[in-house]
């Protein structure tokens, strides 16, 4: 027993520290992803083909097989969802696969460094950071070209793409004294410099939407998963009962 304790203590204290290092971040939102909502996911998958797609690829999923998914035709992925041009610049084919038209060398050139491909962004950092990466850039004229920074991810060298939504923010902050006694700025709020197209509600639903769709990309068999999984507990329950009926029949003479 004592054993187990320490092997189960051994496992968990880790995961603690780690907690414990990650410092401040801001926004620190959690969000809830509803796998039956297509209609959430196809406005995601609208903002990302808008918005993203030009810098970051999804080079793991078709067009075609992300329409299927999410219940939208062939003719509508066509004329809703590519905007881009293949080598001999005919309209992509809706079987491609999502990849950005810029080159690597490019992007370096352009950005210091590769936009990451964002296939499975939702699972390696989580769906509550990418949402609250999404909502927390802030201006901050220190950074030579872009003007921006981000609470989530200090020194991101990703321009604030959806600007003219959101409209752009200042952080407020706060004075805390961490554990070295040294005083340090956190960021606790934003405040509004310049409104964008949208409100801070219809902001943050995009957002969600466009999370949501990430999600999906990121696991795009979450769906069929769950759906067979509940189907192997009602099979074992069942089975548990005819096991159950059998043995009863085959020792019923024993006794
Ligand atoms: C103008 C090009 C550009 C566009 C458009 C763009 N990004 Fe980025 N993005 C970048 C660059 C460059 C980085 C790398 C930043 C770094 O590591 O400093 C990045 C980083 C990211 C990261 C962090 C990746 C990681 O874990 O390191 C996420 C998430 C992300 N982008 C999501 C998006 C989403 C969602 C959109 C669409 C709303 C988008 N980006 C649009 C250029 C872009």
């Amino acid at each position: 027993m004592k054993k187990l304790l320490i092997i189960v203590a051994g496992l968990l204290l880790p995961s603690i520290g780690w907690s414990a290092g990650g410092g401040h971040t801001y926004p620190d939102d959690k969000i809830q992803i509803d796998w039956d909502d297509k209609a959430a996911m196809q406005r995601g998958a609208r903002t990302f083909v808008n918005y993203c797609l030009s810098c970051h690829a999804a080079s793991y999923s078709r067009f075609n097989r992300v329409g299927r998914d999410l219940g939208i035709s062939d003719e509508m992925v066509r004329d809703n969802l590519i905007f881009t041009t293949d080598v001999n610049g005919d309209k992509t084919k809706v079987g491609a696969l999502m990849k950005t038209t810029m080159t690597p060398a490019y992007a370096e050139q352009a950005f210091g460094i590769v936009p990451p491909d964002l296939s499975l962004i939702a699972r390696s950092r989580g769906i509550n950071w990418v949402y609250n990466y999404l909502r927390g850039f802030y201006v901050d004229e220190s950074r030579v070209g872009l003007g921006v920074n981000n609470g989530v991810f200090a020194n991101v060298g990703m321009p604030h793409v959806l600007a003219e939504l959101q409209g752009l923010q200042r952080p407020l902050y706060k004075t805390m004294i961490d554990d070295d006694g040294n005083e340090q700025e956190i960021i606790v709020g934003f405040e509004l410099l310049r409104a964008g197209s949208m409100s801070k509600s219809e902001y943050d639903g995009t957002i969600h939407d466009l999370v949501a769709f990430l999600d999906y990309l990121a696991e795009p068999y979450k769906q069929t998963r769950k759906n067979v999984g509940t189907g192997v507990i009602i099979f074992l329950f069942v089975f548990l009962i005819l096991a159950y009926l059998l043995k009863k029949e085959y020792w019923k003479d024993v006794h």
